[in-house]
């Protein structure tokens, strides 16, 4: 069984779809979660997470002096569940370049844009379907990736397509894009996860 730790900061609907994944779906019997860390207190992918009898912990920047010291704690808290995959699942920050270090290949992220297009800083969230509705875009999508210490740069794991329709708003293509990213997140886990074990 793989171990999978999810960094979140707000409602976690990725990370329930990797739960429910390794309960009922493609990552059943393959890998759990065991570890949620979130850097706000609030986000309710906790009370997700808490509800799913999955340890949980919590690490806010404002507490810590530098970005250094912060993601040491963030490694630390990795290191002691023994996590083999980190996923970071609508997780605010960019992650830091001695986590990036430790699990090389293993870090992977969610973007909701068929990246290259509309990433970057700042395109977070309701940004990007207001960038890809008002662009005019036919096709948007979700893409799974590799994290590195740039936003959303690294190489590309999994896409998946999505249609903009004529009369889409920013909030019903983000629901539909939600949808797939549920599905696609789940199963780059389970590729990233067979590919290593090939190797
Ligand atoms: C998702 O759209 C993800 O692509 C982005 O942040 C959002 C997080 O949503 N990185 P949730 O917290 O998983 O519901």
């Amino acid at each position: 069984m793989k171990k999978i730790a999810v960094l979140v900061s707000g409602g976690g609907s990725n990370m329930q779809s990797i739960v429910d994944s390794t309960k009922k779906g493609v990552l059943k019997g393959i890998a759990k979660v065991v570890l949620v860390i979130s850097n706000n207190v609030c986000a309710y992918a906790l009370e997700r997470a808490e509800k799913e009898k999955i340890k949980t912990a919590c690490f806010e920047r404002k507490y810590y002096s530098d970005d250094r010291s912060y993601d040491n704690d963030i490694l630390r808290a990795l290191k002691s569940c023994e996590a083999d995959i980190v996923c970071l699942a609508g997780y605010m920050r960019i992650v830091g370049k001695n986590i990036i270090d430790a699990y090389p290949g293993r870090i992977l992220n969610i973007h909701p844009a068929l990246l290259p297009k509309y990433g970057g800083k700042g395109m977070y969230g309701h940004h990007v379907h207001e960038a890809v509705v008002k662009a005019g875009e036919c096709k948007s999508g979700a893409t799974v990736h590799f994290a590195d210490e740039n936003y959303d740069t690294g190489s590309i794991i999994a896409q998946q397509e999505v249609d903009v329709l004529k009369d889409d708003t920013p909030q019903t293509l983000a629901k539909r894009v939600l949808e797939a990213e549920h599905k696609i997140y789940p199963e780059a886990i389970l590729k990233i996860i067979t590919k290593k074990s090939e190797e």
